[in-house]
Formats: C-alpha cells, structure tokens, sequence
C-alpha cells in the first residue's frame, strides 16, 4: 500500500503568485440568468450542487452566475480550488452570510468566525482534535456502536429493510454529544430526544437562513422562523448550563479537569501561554460546542450511509471488505481502536465514498478585496464557489472518475490511471480544513467494521433510484437497506 495515500494532504502551495487578470467576471461563461434575481431561481431548493455541477459540463472550470445582485466565480479547477482555499482567512473568507446568520444566534464558532477571531480559536481548538484526544473517545464511540449493532441485529431478525439514514443519524447525534459534552442521549434506543429535535430546527433554519436571497426572518415572523429561534435558546440554555459548571469544576481546582473527558472539557482547558485573553470565552466554548453538533452530525452520518449504498449495490466490494474484517477484527464483532486503524481498504471504501459522494460537495466563499483567480480579476465582495467535488472527479487526477474503485486509494488502480489524492477535498483543504476528519475517518472504520463482520447488506430495491439531496449536508434520499445476520455472528 502506498503509505501516504490515505492522507490528507494540506499542505497546498502558499506562494501561489496569481497570474495578471486577462478577464473580468463579465468576461466568463456562464448560463443566462434573469435580471434582479440573477440564477438564484435556477437552484433546486435541495439539489442546487447538481445545478452547479451541470453547469461547469456545460461552462467548464472557471465560469460566473449571479446570486440576486451578488457576482460569483464558480471553480472547479483543482489547482485553483486549492489555491483559493489556501489563500484564507487574508484574501478569502466563508461567504459573509454565514457569519452574519451565525451571529444573530450568538455561535459564532470555528465553522462561521472568520479573521483574528477564527485565527484565535483555531489555534485553541485543533489541538482539541489531536489523536490521543480522539482516541480517548473511543470507548464511547465503541459502545455507540454496540447500540446501533443491535438495532440492526434485530431488524435482520425481523427481514424487516431500515432507513439507515434515520439510524446513522441519531447514530451520530448520539456519539458527538456523547463526545463533545458527555452526555449520551441515547436516541438510538429511546427515540428523539428535545435536545436531538431542537439541534435538528436549528440545522433547517441554518440552512434556510445562509441561503435566503433576503433576510426576511427579521422583518417577518414566520412561524419556522419562530420554531427556530426557541430551539436555539433551548439548546444554548443547555449547553450553557454545561459550560458553567465545567468551568466550576475546572476552577474549583487545578487550571483544568484531571481527565479532560469530553471536547467541552478540552476547549475550556485550552490557553496559549498566561494571557487571559488567549483562552476561550464561555460565549466562544458555547459557539463551538453546538457547532461541532452541526458540523459532525449530518456529514459523519451521510457518509456512512453513502458507503453502505456501495456495499449493497457492489458485492465485490463488500467481499473483499469483508474478508478483511474477517481477518482482522478477530473474535469480536466491534473493532478495536487497533483493529480499526488495521481496516485499510475499509479505509478505502470511504476515502472513495467521501469523493464521489462528498456530504460537501462546494464550498461558499468571498473574496475579503479585490484579487485575481487564475486569469481572472475578482472584486472585493464578490462570492467564490469552489467546486470541490468536481475536481475531484476530473480524469486528469482520477482516472476512470465515476467509477467506484477503492483499490485506487491502496494502489491498486492500474499505473496508467492518474491518481492524486491532494485532490480529494471532501474535507476542504488550506488552514481550514475540517479538524473533525479523523475522528469521522475513525467513526466510519469502526461502523463499517462491525457491518461487515455482523450482516451482508443489500439494497431493499435495488430498482429504486437513491438520488443526491442537498439538505444541511449532502444525502442519499430514498436509501433503504436490508440486514441478514451473518451465521459466524
Ligand atoms: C465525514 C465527515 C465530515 C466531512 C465530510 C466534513 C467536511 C468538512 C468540510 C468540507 C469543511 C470545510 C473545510 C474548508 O473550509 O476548507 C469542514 C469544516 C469543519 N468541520 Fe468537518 N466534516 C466532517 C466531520 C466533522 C466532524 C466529526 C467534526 C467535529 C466533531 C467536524 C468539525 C468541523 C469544523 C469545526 C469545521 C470548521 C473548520 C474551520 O473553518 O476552521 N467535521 N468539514
């Protein structure tokens, strides 16, 4: 196996000197778009990515749209994508929009803050997400895992064919809470939880909200507008609550918990030297603990269900998946954290599940004054859209694109095929990429892991269509999944 194959490469050019601007944003293709609104009509409400993506068939890699009054670059060049995502937070920032939504409910955290502020907490928080942080998840991870095991167990029993996507869902809901403040809600086994149901209303409303052409909600109360803006204080009460006494706990003694245990604990713990102002605030622990809610929740759980879509529709795949759990997940039917570490084509079942499926499929950026991309002069404002997905389905980086070849991450593909892995950005890239990747890398290998060595997995129809969804993450709609036990379980 080629070692670093299966990493994420971020460390992207940074003396990318851009070329002399030749065009302007007028000066690009694009489709037609109508005055006033520009192409906002245009996008499907949840497949707008599948818009976007079919217009760079048609344009090509660099091309400009209009969202209301706002110009757009959209990029799919790998090259260039990376470039911009590298050039963050002096020359790019996330769309403007999400900071403004994120800031009317107060949780302006790693995902949404942008400048000195995200430069602050990212340097707080990574460390929060270093291997033996992660790894001392694990036992909760495990345990989770166990719960979802039998839920399937029983569904196998019962030939009865599940919505996985539900499952994985309160799955992982259950295992980042459970991570992020200690606290298992148990949905798996007890149903929705109030706090489950108010993080899922602050999830739509998010989405709803960075992607409205107007900010309608403050001058009309609509009635969702009302359902979400209780769920937030609902869920910031909580969490808040939690904060408080985590500090207490933390203040009452040493400068930190003896075992920080859960994120929360890290993130309160976490100083760069003695200056106060160097530590997270309880308004910034509070922003970003519901914010790893958000970030981790639906694109852990959309992944695994986009990897059991390619179990079920590829025998082979699952075989020789299996046999690897079979040889190395011995006598248990939950790898252990060493066990999973060992699942390499596991490993790269996901790696090409997350490329071609990515539960990001674009990023939406803006340029912080006025710049060049490529050849192209982009003014201060102006929004980039930067097509990760596509780039990494572009012959010149993976060869045979569309199709499904883990080997390719293990080597395997013949030595013809281009492959380059830096251009698999399902988890960004440059300074920002997400700092979650190894805990949901490790989240899927012990899943899938214990699937393969409990059931086969098949697709309840294999004649229904599964069709991409753009809800807060990208999902497959319509993914029903039948369980057999396996006899050796
Ligand atoms: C398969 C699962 C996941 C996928 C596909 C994913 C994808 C992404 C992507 C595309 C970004 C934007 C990166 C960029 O702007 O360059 C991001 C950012 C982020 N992710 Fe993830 N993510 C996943 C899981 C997680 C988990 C489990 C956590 C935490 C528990 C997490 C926390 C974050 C945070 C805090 C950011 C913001 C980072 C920043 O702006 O500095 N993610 N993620």
């Amino acid at each position: 196996m080629k070692a670093t194959s299966l990493t994420v490469d971020d460390s992207i050019r940074r003396d990318a000197a851009p070329a002399r601007p030749r065009r302007t944003l007028a000066d690009l293709p694009g489709p037609r778009g109508l005055p006033v609104v520009g192409h906002l009509l245009a996008l499907h409400p949840d497949r707008w990515h599948l818009d976007f993506e079919r217009w760079w068939r048609a344009h090509g890699d660099l091309f400009a749209v209009r969202l209301g009054r706002k110009p757009i670059l959209v990029v799919a060049d790998g090259e260039l994508v990376r470039d911009v995502l590298q050039r963050r937070p002096a020359v790019f920032r996330r769309m403007r929009t999400i900071e403004d939504v994120s800031r009317e409910a107060d949780m302006v955290g790693l995902f949404s803050a942008d400048g000195d502020a995200w430069r602050k907490q990212r340097q707080l928080i990574s460390p929060t997400f270093h291997a033996r942080h992660v790894e001392g998840f694990f036992p909760s991870i495990s345990a989770i895992t166990g719960r979802l095991r039998a839920l399937w167990a029983q569904a196998a029993d019962e030939r009865a064919a599940r919505d996985v996507l539900g499952d994985l869902m309160r799955y992982s809901v259950d295992v980042t809470s459970s991570v992020a403040f200690g606290r298992d809600l148990d949905t798996l086994a007890r149903g929705p939880d109030a706090l489950q149901e108010h993080l899922q209303r602050v999830f739509l409303g998010l989405n709803r909200r960075m992607l409205a052409p107007l900010p309608y909600w403050r001058y009309l109360g609509l009635p969702a507008d009302r359902a979400y803006d209780r769920a937030i204080a609902s869920v910031k009460r909580f969490i808040l609550d939690l904060v408080t006494a985590a500090r207490r706990e933390i203040e009452g003694g040493a400068d930190r918990p003896a075992r920080p245990r859960t994120l929360l604990e890290l993130m309160i713990a976490a100083r760069d030297g003695e200056d106060p102002k160097a530590r997270l605030s309880d308004a910034e622990v509070y922003a970003n603990v519901l914010t790893m809610l958000l970030a981790g929740e639906d694109t852990t759980a959309n992944t695994l269900a986009w990897i059991l879509y390619y179990l079920g529709s590829r025998p082979d795949v699952q075989a020789r998946a299996r046999e690897e759990a079979d040889r190395v997940v011995v006598g248990a039917l939950i790898p252990t954290l060493e066990q999973s570490k060992r699942l390499e084509y596991t490993g790269a079942v996901a790696h090409e599940a997350l490329r071609l499926r990515s539960a990001a499929p674009l990023l939406y950026l803006e340029a912080n004054h006025d710049t060049v991309v490529g050849d192209v002069a982009v003014p201060a404002g102006a929004g980039v859209v930067a097509l990760t997905r596509a780039a990494g389905r572009k012959p010149e980086y993976f060869g045979d694109p569309e199709s499904f070849r883990p080997e390719r991450w293990l080597g395997g593909a013949p030595a013809t095929l281009p492959h380059e892995p830096r251009m698999a950005l399902a988890f960004g890239g440059g300074p920002r990429i997400c700092p979650g990747r190894s805990m949901a890398l490790l989240e899927c290998a012990v899943t899938v892991g214990m699937v393969l060595r409990s059931f086969t997995v098949e697709l309840a129809d294999p004649a229904a269509p599964v069709r991409e969804r753009m809800a807060f993450a990208m999902q497959p709609e319509g993914l029903r999944i039948r369980f057999t036990n396996r006899a050796s379980a």
